[in-house]
């Protein structure tokens, strides 16, 4: 079991394939792309299927997403989720991709094993889609998502991060586009783990603001409490069901207090949570030749050291070293 000081039990694992990216979205990183990761400070498909293996095993983790950068930008993502598929217990297995190349891969990824997907889009607009992600690729996350439906890799979550100025205004249009087609919209906050550091609580559009914008369209009823669990969204009923929308509040309301998560990114470094400021290594101890129960101590240990949260509240707020794309979301 991964339990923490505070009594908290991971039973998540967020796994991050690669830092890379295909977009350039203006709250994740600079036009020019980041210095990605050199290949052999990669955890190798191997390296992460045992890691993984170690989790469900050992570790009492039941859940496993795999995240970026961009997850299918890895090659090896569908033979990876086969081999989990055949771990037992199997974890339930999920995926958090922007969406490009999902066309063509969603029915593989179902047959490997994956159960569904999270789509990152923050508008309807192509036009403003290359503005925020400085990509012209609206129309292939479009396809990607239909796919994903089609593949039966549902519910399918849509994440939309909205920006001042940008696309503040489409919260309602979104949320009867997802209702249409299906989509269950979640409104994340943005927070300051972008490479430029230019976050700024001041401007973020907040939750209230995005319900304040979807009440003057939309009936939203709040749902009962027990259903959340650790979820970091927060549900709304829309107009009486059975569509929901939720909103992900890191930032003004967060919820560290439930969170059941631990991560490893893709250079094979633990960390207890997205605003972490240390990591502990294990993809020196996996090359050293450890076993197991060894790599399961190492772990246990590292939860141990989890903070109670994310700090933002905190005048001494310090953002990560490491931003949003190498940690995985
Ligand atoms: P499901 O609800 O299980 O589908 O997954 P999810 O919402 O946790 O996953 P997803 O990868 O779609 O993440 C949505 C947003 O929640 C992203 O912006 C994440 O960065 C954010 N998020 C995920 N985990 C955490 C966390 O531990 N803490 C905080 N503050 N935000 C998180
Ligand atoms: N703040 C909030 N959400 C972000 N995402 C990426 N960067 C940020 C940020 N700085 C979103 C992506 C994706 C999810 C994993 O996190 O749009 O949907
Ligand atoms: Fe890529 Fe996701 Fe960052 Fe956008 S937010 S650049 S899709 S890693």
């Amino acid at each position: 079991m991964l339990i923490d000081t505070y009594g908290r039990v991971a039973t998540d694992l967020r796994v991050s394939l690669t830092d890379r990216c295909n977009l350039r979205c203006t709250y994740c990183m600079p036009e020019e792309g980041l210095r990605w990761l050199a290949r052999p400070d990669l955890l190798t498909d191997d390296e992460i299927v045992r890691l993984i293996g170690v989790a469900v095993t050992s570790l009492g983790i039941e859940e496993v997403r795999f995240t970026g950068g961009e997850p299918l930008l890895r090659p090896g993502l569908t033979g990876i989720v086969e081999r989990v598929a055949a771990l037992r217990p199997r974890p339930r297995m999920s995926l958090t991709t922007n969406g490009i190349g999902l066309g063509r891969t969603a029915a593989a990824l179902k047959a490997a094993g994956l159960d569904r997907v999270n789509v990152s889009l923050d508008t309807l607009r192509p036009d403003v889609f290359k503005t925020l992600t400085r990509r012209d690729r609206h129309r292939d996350v479009l396809d990607g998502l239909r796919a994903a439906r089609e593949a039966g890799l549902t519910p399918v979550k849509v994440n939309s991060v909205l920006m001042p100025g940008l696309n503040d205004d489409e919260a309602p249009d979104l949320l009867a586009w997802a209702v249409e087609h299906d989509y269950e919209l979640r409104f994340i906050e943005q927070m300051p783990l972008d490479a430029q550091h230019g976050w700024r609580r001041e401007s973020m559009v907040t939750a209230e603001d995005v319900l304040e914008s979807l009440r003057t369209r939309f009936e939203l009823t709040p749902e009962a409490d027990e259903e959340r669990g650790s979820a970091p969204a927060e549900r709304w009923i829309v107009d009486g069901g059975p569509h929901r929308v939720g909103v992900i509040a890191s930032v003004t309301r967060p919820f560290c207090a439930a969170c059941d998560r631990t991560r490893l990114t893709a250079d094979g470094q633990i960390r207890t949570c997205l605003f972490a400021t240390e990591e502990t290594d294990l993809r020196g101890a996996l090359r050293s030749g450890a076993a197991d129960e060894e790599i399961a101590r190492i772990w246990r240990h590292a939860m141990w050291g989890k903070k109670a949260g994310s700090g933002l509240d905190d005048p001494r707020f310090l953002q990560p070293a490491r931003p949003m794309s190498a940690i995985g979301g």
